[in-house]
């Protein structure tokens, strides 16, 4: 063989070479376009929620199509026209609004197979006629945490850069109440509390009503805030706690759930539970003899973490699409009232 030949040979096995290599990186290639998430996007439908009432409220807001994708979840349509009863991928029934219009259910025109959601961010002592709604619903969405749509009032999330500075405080303890009635136990504990601990009284109840954005730059101004729930239920934990103590930048001191539920959304130091207290005494002893470094303590998550409060209906109806392909679809709520007011 010359020489001529044997380069060519050459060559030809160089060149077979490479096309192996040219083969096997295009196969490489299209099996990381295969499994790269959304390289090759899985066809979604777009899931519509229909609203049938709007919490607390005769017209509800403008629901624009990109409504749940500011707030983080896609392909989710929020509507509350009726006439989607047919078509809607789940239909939402706010309780409020049930109960106050004698739960008038459109059961007749129910498409076969339609989720159905039942929706209340309501304790339960303030939450009348599920008895009439029992073997109706298939989906829960509550501040609960065994709720199928769990939707809390607020949570904590990183910080990122430094914590907005702490307003000054001149006060100790303020409180912000409507609804003033001595059968309350928030109500008995601040008459406990009262001879021994400063204590300035906010709202309708005390005839001294905060407009809403009057309401965190007043209660700023204090060491503490009492935030005292209504009612004492499981994961009852509200506005109360995130907004007018935890974002206002007031340590609050809690009457609701058990420490561990105020444990499994916040740290342990950022709050001052009752139920540590042998009597209100004991409590406002404790608060008032705080010194500087202790109170500190208190505050000490906020160079970490943030506020954010989950008050927005829309993003609270939002939450059922993010949720919709892990929710169980044969479930009914037989006893709805058994399980809510247990
Ligand atoms: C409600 O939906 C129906 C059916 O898609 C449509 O014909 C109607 O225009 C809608 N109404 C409103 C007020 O958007
Ligand atoms: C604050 O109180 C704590 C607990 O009683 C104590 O250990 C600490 O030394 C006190 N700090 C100051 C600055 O007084």
């Amino acid at each position: 063989m010359n020489n001529a030949g044997r380069v060519s040979i050459q060559k030809l096995r160089a060149l077979g070479g490479l096309a192996g290599v040219v083969l096997l990186t295009v196969l490489w290639l299209l099996w990381l376009l295969r499994w790269a998430p959304g390289a090759i996007p899985a066809p979604q439908p777009t899931l519509t929620i229909l609203i049938w009432h709007w919490p607390f409220a005769n017209r509800p807001p403008e629901l624009p199509s990109n409504t749940c994708s500011s707030y983080g979840v896609t392909h989710c349509h929020l509507s509350t026209n009726r006439s989607l009863l047919a078509s809607a991928d789940a239909v939402v029934f706010h309780h409020r609004e049930l109960q106050a219009r004698g739960a008038r259910l459109p059961l007749a025109e129910r498409p076969h197979g339609q989720p159905w959601v039942w929706a209340s961010m309501e304790s339960p002592s303030h939450t009348r006629g599920l008895g009439r709604l029992q073997g109706i619903f298939n989906w829960v969405l509550s501040y609960r945490r065994d709720s199928d749509i769990f939707v809390p009032y607020g949570c904590l999330e990183p910080r990122e850069g430094p914590a907005p500075p702490l307003p000054a405080k001149n006060g100790v303890a303020a409180w912000v109440v409507s609804n003033f009635q001595t059968r309350q136990r928030r109500v008995q504990l601040y008459q406990q509390l009262a001879p021994h601990l400063p204590v300035d009284v906010f709202g309708r109840a005390n005839r001294r009503p905060l407009c809403s954005d009057c309401l965190l730059p007043t209660v700023a101004r204090y060491l503490f805030y009492l935030a005292f729930e209504n009612s004492q239920h499981p994961d009852y934990i509200t506005e109360k706690f995130w907004r007018n103590a935890l974002a206002a930048g007031a340590v609050p001191v809690v009457l609701g759930p058990p420490r561990a539920t105020y444990e499994a959304f916040a740290p342990p130091d950022a709050f001052v539970h009752v139920d540590d207290f042998g009597s209100a005494r004991e409590l406002a002893a404790f608060l008032t003899g705080m010194n500087e470094s202790q109170y500190r303590r208190y505050l000490a998550w906020r160079h970490r973490l943030r506020v954010r409060l989950l008050g927005d209906w829309r993003e609270r109806f939002c939450a059922i699409c993010a949720r919709y392909p892990h929710l169980p679809r044969d479930q009914v709520y037989q006893d709805l009232q058994g399980w809510f007011q247990a």
